[in-house]
């Protein structure tokens, strides 16, 4: 089996090859193509992967090539995992929509547009790629902002194309520890669009727990969302929504606390990366040691600014190893591969899963995974407040697909403009000039 992975230069990549060679089942990944635009970024990473693969007999092979066509062709699984405009980007996404007293983030908000409006022909030329050079494989699509993405992508390849995330997951996995249930075997009822999504239930034998934990304060504060939303809003709510949920519900807290941060998010990476694949250039740096390092200082500080604002303290440490991303790719490429049909919280078109969105809207749902793909499973439908966001945002990322697609500024400030965390058309307008003024790929707007 062949894997291909697309931004195969990219710092999250070890984690991927680190899943695949702890597994050693007949059929399992045995070649890796990594793909990037940037060859000494390839070689730093590949360099990481040969640490972890010493040791391990039957490792994955890995090649790199910088040709996508190449990368492409023969390929059973294809990752997307690129940053178009690179972690440069992101921190000017940031701080262009702070600037303007609105939210900036990677994927929510003005932040998430400006990546969106970016990326999606990005996307879109990969997935007509896709289409022609391997027709047959399956593609897993992690390259944020994920759900519009994917969207994007399934215009072209159906349901050959999957998104996923790992923050569904990791709020399952907490929510069932704090109730003292095994998270591998409750059914978790969560909905919504990608970073938008509400857990609403969780069903253990058959009998939902979710009300013994709401009907308990102490325990509803033993968890990262506990703590980040508080005890209080859970129980108005009535359900746990997803942490992306923060930028929404304490909108005003983030911004202030993103503006008067000594740095974005963004920023800090950019900065902590340039330094890695810098120290990686000297040939006797230890690669894996380097990479853990970074890792652990990336993972620690992840949604710092949120949690501070909050008074949320310190993430739980269980909480500080990747929320495994990589493992809900693994598991789904396994189903896929062996016909193992499992249940996995995914990024697929919508059908009649969400009855206030259309049919081919992506969205973010439990799906059963075969050999056949990803089939969303029915879900309670959403409460009011949760179908008036979903609605708002999924408008404004149509708008977004409409603007890559035509080329229209006009679009592009629609997109903004009727996005629910962006308060006024002027700023919309003042946003698409601050943005098209720094990204060269934002040129085809006009
Ligand atoms: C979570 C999100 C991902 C995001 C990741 C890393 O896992 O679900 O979409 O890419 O965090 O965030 P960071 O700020 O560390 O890049
Ligand atoms: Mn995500």
């Amino acid at each position: 089996m062949r894997l291909t992975i697309l931004g195969g230069g990219g710092f999250r990549l070890p984690l991927v090859y680190g899943a695949l060679l702890g597994d050693h089942a007949e059929g399992r990944i045995t070649q890796v193509t990594l793909h990037d635009l940037d060859a000494g970024r390839l070689a730093a990473i590949a360099r990481v992967l040969a640490d972890q693969a010493k040791g391990v007999p039957d490792a994955p092979r890995v090649t790199v090539t910088t040709d996508l066509d190449e990368a492409l062709r023969g390929a059973d699984f294809v990752f997307s995992a690129i940053r178009v405009g690179g972690l440069e980007g992101r921190a000017a996404d940031e701080r262009i929509a702070l600037a303007e007293g609105v939210l900036g983030q990677e994927t929510v908000g003005a932040g998430g547009i400006a990546y969106g409006l970016r990326t999606v022909p990005v996307a879109v030329d990969i997935a007509r790629r896709v289409a022609r050079l391997a027709p047959d494989a399956w593609v897993i699509n992690f390259t944020n902002p994920a759900g519009l993405v994917t969207e994007a992508m399934a215009r072209h390849l159906g349901d050959r194309v999957i998104g996923i995330c790992d923050s569904p997951v990791g709020l399952g996995r907490r929510v069932a520890r704090a109730l003292g249930a095994d998270p591998d075997t409750a059914w978790i009822d969560y909905a919504g669009l990608n970073h938008l999504g509400w857990l609403r239930g969780l069903r253990v034998e058959g009998r939902d727990e979710l009300p013994r934990l709401l009907a308990d304060p102490e325990l509803l504060g033993s968890f990262e969302e506990g703590k980040l939303f508080g005890p209080d809003w859970l129980r108005s709510l009535g359900a746990i929504p997803n942490e992306y949920l923060h930028y929404y519900y304490f909108n005003r807290e983030a911004v202030r606390a993103y503006q008067e941060a000594k740095q974005t998010r963004g920023a800090f990476l950019h900065e902590q990366q340039a330094r890695f694949y810098a120290e990686m250039e000297r040939p006797d740096a230890p690669a894996l040691a380097t990479w853990d390092r970074t890792r652990a200082e990336r993972e620690a500080t992840y949604m710092a600014h949120n949690r501070e604002a909050a008074g949320a303290g310190e993430r739980d440490a269980r909480d500080l190893e990747s929320g495994g991303y990589e493992q809900v790719a693994l598991a789904l490429m396994r189903a896929i591969a062996h016909n193992r049909r499992t249940t996995l919280i995914l990024n697929v078109r919508n059908r009649m899963t969400l009855s206030v969105l259309d049919e081919e809207a992506v969205v973010e749902v439990p799906c059963f995974v075969d050999a056949n793909g990803a089939h969303p499973v029915s879900v309670s439908p959403l409460p009011p407040h949760a179908a008036g966001l979903v609605c708002a945002v999924k408008a404004v990322e149509r708008e977004v697909l409409a603007a890559a697609d035509s080329g229209s500024r006009a679009t592009a400030v629609k997109a903004f403009a009727l996005h629910p965390l962006v308060d006024s058309v002027t700023v919309a307008r003042r946003l698409v000039d601050g943005y098209t003024s720094v990204h060269p790929a934002l040129a085809y707007l006009r």
